[in-house]
């Protein structure tokens, strides 16, 4: 079992072994192979048990490395790297043919992004090749936002975790599609859609779930811890000692407060997404029957957090 650190020359040997390393993101951690190596890559959905037609997101350091793996850059996804990269924001594009198809689910575009933590940029720095990385948890389960999240469940199969302190958004990134030369978002993560209409103007949003989507990301039952998330409003909630609850700001009256959750004191959708998936994998370790969550306003980052929690309660 590998121990998270900070040397980097280790992480940087390990990758140009062609071997797997977890690495900090500041959305989530991710599941990190050479992303021009088809034997690398390869690795990355064994680990992971992920099916072959879910494809990766390739990261990069700077928005002038972007243009070697892509053909064409629309105006507006220019505008929007521009605007939010290094960042939570992946954009789909054409591929270029450098990429291998089994990054990009044999779709002939790449989901690629500049992340902005400083310990994944100097690590991509250092590198000759960009990184694939899904996030570093078995397929389906919640995202892990610690080095400690990645040991638990993918240690064993990691040449090294490189630990960066827990991740600042905490929600993965927003992805966007440019389908008809238009934006199109396809999931919802850590740049808002207030933020992105602010520089782009109106973007369409397809947002499925369904078994085969254009972002397969978005199958319903992601994001699902082992017990059962119930979402609060939908069923009359019997309350017990085997049923905890995850809130927005408050704790509801009269019931223990050690099986009660609060995501952001202060009422800010950018803390609750910070502490979603590591409060949803306490209480889901703890032992409990079930999980009750709230939902938070529809508004800002607020959307993404609730499109977790439903995919979570879709099991
Ligand atoms: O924040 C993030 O994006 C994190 C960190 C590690 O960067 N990564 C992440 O990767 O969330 P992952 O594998 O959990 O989600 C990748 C999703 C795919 O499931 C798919 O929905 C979408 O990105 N995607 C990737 N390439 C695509 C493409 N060519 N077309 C459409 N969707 C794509
Ligand atoms: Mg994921």
């Amino acid at each position: 079992m590998v121990q998270p650190g900070s040397d980097m020359e280790a992480a940087v040997g390990c990758l140009q072994n062609a071997q797997l390393v977890g690495i900090p993101t500041e959305t989530v951690y991710g599941l990190a192979a050479n992303a021009l190596r088809t034997d690398a890559v390869a690795k990355i959905f064994s680990a992971k048990n992920r099916p072959f037609f879910d494809p990766l997101i390739v990261h990069t350091h700077d928005i002038s490395e972007v243009y070697q793996y892509v053909r064409t850059m629309p105006e507006k996804a220019k505008i929007l790297a521009e605007a939010f990269w290094p960042g939570p924001l992946t954009l789909v594009l054409p591929k270029a043919d450098l990429i291998p198809d089994l990054v990009t689910a044999g779709q002939d575009t790449v989901g690629i992004r500049v992340p902005s933590h400083p310990v994944c940029l100097a690590l991509l720095k250092q590198l000759d090749f960009p990184l694939a990385a899904p996030s570093a948890n078995p397929f389906g389960y919640v995202s892990p936002t610690t080095a400690q999240h990645v040991v638990d469940q993918l240690g064993e199969k990691v040449c090294y975790v490189l630990d960066g302190g827990p991740c600042t958004v905490g929600v993965e990134s927003t992805i966007i599609g440019f389908p008809g030369g238009e934006p199109v978002v396809y999931r919802l993560g850590g740049i808002s859609i207030e933020q992105i209409s602010a520089v782009v103007g109106f973007v369409a949003e397809q947002i499925s779930g369904g078994s085969n989507p254009a972002a397969p990301g978005q199958l319903d039952v992601h994001y699902s811890p082992h017990c059962r998330v119930i979402l609060e409003h939908t069923a009359k909630i019997e309350d017990s000692k085997e049923v905890c609850y995850l809130r927005f700001t408050s704790r509801i009256p009269g019931i223990d407060s050690e099986r009660q959750y609060v995501l952001s004191p202060l009422g800010s959708p950018e803390e609750a997404a910070v502490n979603l998936f590591a409060m949803l994998r306490t209480l889901d370790q703890s032992g409990y029957r079930s999980i009750v969550a709230e939902l938070l306003p529809e508004v800002g980052l607020g959307r993404a957090v609730n499109d977790r929690l439903r995919r979570a309660a879709a099991k």
